[in-house]
């Protein structure tokens, strides 16, 4: 389902965002300017919650944090979620706020590759302030353990507070991930997260497919230390520390539904495999974020209900029966969150294009269209013509920096995997003018933490539209 089509509607001559009419918005607060729909944030988390439950039961939604940590969002997405994902001490802190504010119980799962001695500490206390300021039941805190000296630093900490903290082994699956079609990609052999699966026979010998070797790589190379077989042991084996599962992460905006069908595969078997040597002591499957979003280029991501379905199936396939947690960012805030931005200055180059200033920056308002190549979906809002007449103009950034271009250039869908579009200039429905305003589609995810004030520029403000509070249209930033 592309969300889109039902967030955006037509209303005489300009755009409505989720029954915004986005000419107002740009009236009242001027540009460059975030507008979120806390609307849409809610129905995404309700759909994906739907999706997964309708097929793997035991699943509860986390909210990645770091995609987007504007507490006004996230005070919403509390009463929505169980589980907060949390990678620092920033992040930690407001979810502490939230609870204590709202009275509520949230989860913790602390993710982080580093975690500082402080940051240790905060999430192991994390049970203590919440039940005693809320109510009698607990939140719970994991620390999902990344390397061996993560380990080690956690047990430490756990040794000097006197208690035992709940923790994941963060496995690294590493599957045969095509790095081009997938920029984000965190479980192939290579990955900086995580401890890698060292020994695969036990799950090629598992898998009833004969091509899961394909999917697994032989390891080159098996680290002494940092394997996941051994941090699952020594974990369990601590005195200092309370495994109860695994954690894992795929990456973010996979579009290839086949890799998450082997990612699932391989970690469901390896958590059979390992819980059979240690007494099923692990109950939690946490297999990160990663369910991607449909941007601009195309129409082929998998839908949540083919995730979903394949988890299920590799769950009944693998024998299990964990607790399921998912730690979603993008998806849930991805389409609830566009950038209005004002056409500044129109110029004409001498190889006929036509460029059209903005009064954004990629830097800093739109930083993956430079990290990760992205293309978003730019529209027109003001003063729409009747009949399209299509006239084709490069966008750029209001910065000096050759590179601030929000025009796409390749786009490569892993789908269909031939496609390739190389694209440099955006379509529209007339001629742009000096003073329209164009609406940058579904940039509710990453974006807003990357804001800086590059070239001396101000942060965008940031509006949320929400249809539950008194003052339906409120400024956040
Ligand atoms: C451990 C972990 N969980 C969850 C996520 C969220 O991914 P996404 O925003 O694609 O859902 C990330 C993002 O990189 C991550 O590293």
């Amino acid at each position: 389902m592309n969300h889109n089509n039902i967030l955006f509607r037509r209303d005489r001559d300009t755009i409505l965002f989720d029954d915004v009419n986005l000419r107002n918005i740009e009236t009242k607060f001027g540009t460059p300017t975030y507008l979120f729909s806390a609307d849409q944030i809610r129905r995404n988390i309700k759909f994906l919650r739907e999706k997964m439950l309708e097929y793997n039961p035991q699943t509860s939604i986390a909210y990645s944090m770091k995609n987007n940590i504007i507490p006004e969002i996230c005070t919403i997405i509390a009463d929505e979620v169980d589980y907060f994902e949390t990678t620092s001490m920033l992040e930690q802190k407001i979810v502490e706020k939230i609870i204590l504010e709202k009275k509520k119980n949230i989860h913790i799962v602390s993710t982080n590759i580093y975690k500082p001695d402080g940051l240790i500490k905060e999430v192991i206390e994390y049970p203590n302030i919440s039940s005693s300021e809320i109510n009698s039941a607990k939140c719970h805190s994991f620390l999902a353990i990344d390397s061996y000296h993560d380990l080690k630093n956690i047990v430490k900490a756990a040794q000097r507070l006197g208690v035992k903290p709940k923790v994941l082994i963060r496995v690294n699956p590493g599957i045969k991930m095509d790095i081009e079609e997938t920029i984000f990609a965190s479980a192939n052999i290579s990955a900086k997260c995580a401890v890698v699966i060292s020994n695969i026979k036990p799950i090629i010998k598992a898998s009833n497919d004969p091509t899961i070797k394909i999917w697994l790589p032989e390891r080159q190379f098996k680290p002494e230390f940092d394997t996941a077989e051994r941090l699952v042991k020594e974990a369990n084996e601590s005195e200092h520390l309370d495994l109860v599962g695994l954690h894992c992460h795929l990456g973010s905006q996979i579009t290839n539904i086949e890799y998450f069908d082997r990612f699932f595969e391989v970690v469901t078997r390896f958590f059979k495999i390992m819980n059979e040597e240690i007494n099923d002591k692990m109950k939690i499957l946490d297999l990160g974020g990663g369910y991607p979003v449909d941007y601009a280029h195309c129409e082929c991501v998998p839908t949540i209900e083919d995730i979903s379905k394949s988890l299920s199936k590799n769950i009944k396939n693998s024998g299990i029966n964990p607790e399921i947690i998912i730690e979603s960012g993008r998806f849930i805030t991805a389409n609830s969150g566009l950038l209005l931005s004002k056409i500044t200055i129109t110029k004409e180059n001498s190889d006929g294009h036509k460029i059209a200033v903005l009064d954004l920056s990629t830097y800093s308002d739109l930083l993956d269209v430079l990290t990760a190549q992205w293309s978003y979906n730019y529209s027109l809002i003001n003063e729409l013509p009747d009949s399209d007449q299509k006239a084709t103009w490069r966008l750029v950034g209001g910065t000096n920096d050759t590179l601030d271009q929000l025009t796409p250039r390749i786009v490569k869908c892993s789908n269909c995997k031939e496609q390739i579009i190389e694209k440099k200039e955006i379509t529209f429905p007339r001629e742009l003018v000096i003073g329209d305003i164009i609406a940058v589609k579904s940039v509710g995810a990453y974006t807003t933490c990357f804001n800086s004030n590059y070239c001396g520029r101000s942060k965008p403000l940031i509006v949320l539209k929400d249809s539950t509070s008194k003052q339906q249209i409120l400024r956040i930033r």
